[in-house]
């Protein structure tokens, strides 16, 4: 194995799948707490009175509010957001175990709604500042870097429901103060900063769901373009704030390969490639939009100039690494008679007859890993991290409360031998957080039965449960995984 010496290995987890308390410590609400739980066929919706103030519910991420919605709780239904797997009460016996396991690295969120509760305050929730003092700390002790994504499906609910999300210009604005505040906050305590998670994520969603009316493509591109630029300011600022800062980038890895060797497939997976993956990056990274952009906007109609003063924005604020998260791969073909659909929540395209799917439908293919890793390097020649990754699966606690999970162990060995793979190849790849070190609410159903940890945590998808930690399997094969550098895989 050639991990080298200083490689980063750990965990990430998000804000909004963790924390829970979500009335406590003076916090806003966010989308997640109006959203329910979903599962393989069922998207998660969100919760709100329609005009006539009955209930009404719209799909989660991928459809905007209808004018004149109001969020709302209902007493009757779960929020599994809401409660999560309270790491705002746990933290220190969570960050105890990950020390355990030997991290460096732990990437988490920062949940904008405890910092500035609707996004529009003048001055930041100190309690909420606090709290993240605290876990910085405490992550300190153990030596334990933290690498912190400023926005990870978060949003204050007042911005999304009062001020109309990223496609308004003025949420720039609310975020760069925000930004501003933490970095400030934690210019000792943190080096390693993501500005979005999966920024890239609402051009999948089109992607996926283009066939529903209430997603509005145009509106995506600008939001986008918006949350760019103040990614590029936050950027700028850090630099001010600390030199030694290193802001990068969070892609959501999609690879898409053509099924056949029809130059028409090979064409269409370029294609999308570009239009769901490389399109924010090629900003990011490169600082300037790039040349397949105008074909993107022309066919939504979008005619948006881009001022000059934006365009020295995203030039002088090119991020310094590269980040993605990568579970899987996708299949397409222009023959889609002689194809069997995907099935399952985000799965994409075509089945690729040579991989093997998950319970949810997402392939499994290491290969991939290598595969895009090099594409990555090759296209921005700046250090790259994979900063999720792991396996969403049902678990089975034994008799004796043991959790005997070879399937996630052999889903991450195959992709560990991948990365090493590809730095022999010469990526400039410096850290690995798996997605998640301790199980969570799944981002994308809801549930908690989707569980991804080396920590198991006793609670059930209706929210019953001690939410008592303990080791499955995984746990101790990673701690070795760690302490050997990736040498023993065994
Ligand atoms: C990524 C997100 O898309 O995938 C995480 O950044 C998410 O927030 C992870 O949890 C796994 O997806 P899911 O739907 O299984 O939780």
């Amino acid at each position: 194995m050639t991990f080298p010496k200083n490689f980063l290995w750990g965990g990430a987890t998000a804000a909004n799948q963790v924390e829970g308390a979500y009335d406590e410590g003076g916090r806003g609400r966010a989308l997640t707490d109006y959203t329910l739980a979903g599962s393989v066929e069922k998207s998660r919706v969100v919760t709100f009175l329609d005009e006539n103030g009955n209930y009404a519910e719209s799909i989660h991420m991928a459809e905007k509010l209808p004018k004149g919605a109001k969020l709302h709780i209902f007493e009757d239904k779960y929020y599994p957001n809401q409660k999560a797997i309270d790491f705002y009460h746990n933290y220190k016996e969570d960050i105890k175990l990950f020390a355990e396991m030997g991290f460096s690295i732990y990437r988490m969120s920062i949940s904008w709604p405890r910092i500035y509760p609707n996004g529009i305050e003048e001055k930041p929730n100190q309690e909420g500042l606090d709290f993240y003092r605290k876990v910085f700390e405490e992550l300190k002790k153990y030596n334990i870097e933290p690498l912190v994504t400023i926005s990870h499906y978060d949003n204050p609910a007042y911005i999304d429901n009062n001020l109309g999300g990223w496609a308004n210009r003025e949420i720039i604005d609310l975020y760069t103060k925000y930004s501003k505040t933490v970095m400030e906050e934690y210019r000792d305590l943190v080096k390693y900063w993501l500005t979005f998670n999966e920024i890239n994520v609402e051009l999948m969603i089109a992607e996926l769901l283009g066939h529903s009316d209430k997603f509005d493509r145009k509106k995506a591109y600008q939001a986008l373009h918006n949350q760019m630029i103040a990614s590029a300011k936050t950027v700028i600022n850090a630099r001010d704030i600390n030199p030694d800062f290193k802001v990068g980038c969070m892609i959501a890895g999609f690879v898409c390969y053509p099924l056949t060797s029809d130059p028409k497939d090979i064409l269409l997976a370029q294609d999308k490639m570009q239009r769901n993956f490389w399109y924010p990056a090629d900003v990011m990274v490169r600082g300037a939009y790039p040349y397949y952009t105008k074909k993107l906007w022309e066919e939504v109609g979008l005619e948006f100039a881009i001022s000059e003063e934006d365009k020295n924005i995203l030039k002088e604020g090119k991020v310094d690494y590269y980040t993605f998260s990568y579970y899987s791969s996708q299949a397409v073909t222009v023959n889609l008679d002689e194809a069997e659909i995907s099935k399952g929540n985000f799965a994409s395209g075509v089945v690729n007859p040579y991989l093997t799917y998950s319970d949810w439908g997402w392939s499994k293919d290491p290969d991939g890993l290598r595969y895009i890793l090099n594409e990555i390097y090759t296209r921005y020649q700046v250090p790259v991290m994979v900063v999720e990754n792991g396996l969403g699966a049902y678990d089975k606690v034994e008799d004796d409360g043991s959790i005997i999970d070879d399937y996630r162990i052999d889903y991450m060995k195959d992709h560990i031998v991948a990365m090493d793979q590809a730095i022999k190849d010469g990526v400039d790849l410096i850290a690995y957080t798996s997605w998640a070190p301790i199980d969570l609410i799944s981002a994308g159903t809801g549930q908690m039965s989707k569980r991804y940890g080396f920590i198991y945590v006793d609670l059930d998808d209706e929210g019953n449960g001690t939410l008592k930690r303990s080791k499955k399997k995984s746990f101790d094969w990673y701690k070795k995984v760690i302490a050997s550098n990736g040498e023993d895989l065994d």
